[in-house]
């Protein structure tokens, strides 16, 4: 453990090398401890408030009144002020637009909507591993974990699942930290996304099916339909907002099963008792949303701090996560615990996750076909990590395992 001070100067949570190999757990020890609203500089930016104990991001999350998401959810602000009218996604909206805006899709992510969908969803994990258990190893998060959200959200927007593959690609680009030899490469993503998007409104404009695309082509917010390009931003944030996230819980969840053995028998030991619980804790372990953003509307006081109108506020899930504050053991990673009240899919305000019900219907179904199927499963090489002060999660985890055959035929659209 470095001293205190020490830590309090090398400090930097914009640093994507402090990613690496997880989150900074005991950077997030110190500053509950020590500084728990922190003010954190940012070269190129005014600065912002990173907040690390439980109680604190939840009340940032709830009162979004004082803490506004239409600055941004991401740290550096990529909004120009001029801009304050221009479409954007309604993760950076505040009501009543984001009210009006939610309101269009939450019929499908209903817990209602979800556990009709569970036997497709299972179904899809069982040909998902079909296509790697012939082979005995494989890369756990592209070929396993990442599939899935892809696929889902391919078949709820109505689009082929090869597509839904190729959109998730585009979202990896655009989250990419920019290479210098190709700084247009973000930009060039959204475009393609929004020019695919903007052919599936046409399409269902013209011509309504029973999916998600028609119903938001069909939706109205204040009397008028929803624009070509209030679509398109839907549609991305769709295809984003449930790949990596789930993706990283999956591959990461599965990693850190495997590093704590004994929890693995457990789960193992009996799996329909425990999964339930067990995806919960990896949940909090896991964390895969690092931060999100809120701007202060007006003066505020958090904890011992006055924060000024305008002011960036970063919400710090991971950390708030491991808060003995309101964790016993937070360290301890025990697929038993309950009550589990983690704050992986936000503190529960307004913008708590849409996909929440069908993120967990996803793992459920992936961990549960690579734990009955996946025999003598271990990691191959060491895990490379996300590089990313955003997503936290492994980026490759090469796995092997005893090959067996295959249940169904081909994955094929
Ligand atoms: C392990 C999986 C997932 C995690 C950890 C996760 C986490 C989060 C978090 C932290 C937020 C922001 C909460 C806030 O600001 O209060 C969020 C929002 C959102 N998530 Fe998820 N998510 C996951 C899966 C999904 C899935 C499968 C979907 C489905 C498409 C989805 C769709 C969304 C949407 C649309 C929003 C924005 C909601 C709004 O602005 O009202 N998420 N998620």
């Amino acid at each position: 453990m470095a001293p205190a001070h020490s830590l309090a100067h090398s400090l930097d949570l914009l640093d994507p090398d402090a990613f690496d190999g997880g989150q900074p757990h005991e950077a997030f020890a110190w500053l509950r401890d020590n500084d728990p609203v922190h003010w954190h500089r940012e070269p190129g930016g005014p600065g912002f408030w990173a907040v690390t104990r439980y109680d604190d991001v939840k009340l940032v999350g709830r009162d979004p009144a004082a803490f506004s998401s239409a600055g941004g959810i991401l740290i550096p602000d990529v909004r120009a002020a001029q801009d304050d009218d221009a479409p954007r996604m309604m993760l950076e909206m505040d009501a009543p637009d984001h009210t009006r805006y939610r309101r269009l899709a939450v019929p499908e992510f209903l817990p209602k909507a979800v556990k009709g969908m569970a036997p497709r969803v299972e179904a899809l994990a069982v040909r998902i591993i079909d296509d790697v258990i012939e082979r005995g190893e494989c890369d756990l998060v592209t070929e396993v974990a990442g599939l899935m959200p892809s696929y889902v959200i391919a078949e709820m927007l109505g689009v082929p699942l090869a597509d839904g593959v190729e959109l998730y690609d585009l979202t990896e680009t655009i989250h990419s930290t920019p290479d210098p030899e190709n700084p247009d490469a973000g930009m060039t993503a959204v475009m393609a996304m929004l020019e695919y998007a903007r052919g599936v409104w046409a399409d269902r404009r013209a011509e309504p099916r029973d999916d998600l695309s028609t119903a938001l082509a069909h939706a109205t917010v204040n009397g008028e339909p929803l624009s070509e390009i209030d679509f398109g931003l839907y549609f991305l944030l769709l295809v984003d907002a449930g790949g990596d996230t789930t993706r990283n819980l999956v591959a990461t969840g599965m990693l850190a099963l495997l590093e704590h053995p004994d929890q693995l028998d457990l789960l193992r030991g009996d799996l329909d008792g425990r999964l339930d619980a067990a995806i919960e804790e990896l949940l909090r372990w896991v964390s895969p949303v690092v931060y999100m953003r809120r701007t202060a509307t007006r003066p505020v006081r958090l904890g011992d701090k006055q924060i000024a109108a305008g002011d960036k506020v970063v919400m710090y899930y991971g950390s708030a996560n491991r808060d003995p504050r309101a964790f016993t053991d937070p360290d301890v990673l025990d697929i038993g615990r309950g009550p589990n009240p983690h704050v992986a899919f936000g503190g529960g305000g307004p913008h708590y996750c849409l996909g929440a019900h069908l993120g967990r219907a996803e793992i459920r179904a992936m961990l549960r076909e690579i734990l009955t199927r996946l025999r003598g499963l271990r990691t191959a090489q060491r895990p490379e990590w996300l590089t990313s002060t955003f997503i936290s999660g492994v980026k490759h985890l090469p796995v092997e395992f005893d090959p067996a055959p295959r249940l169904g035929p081909l994955l094929a659209d």
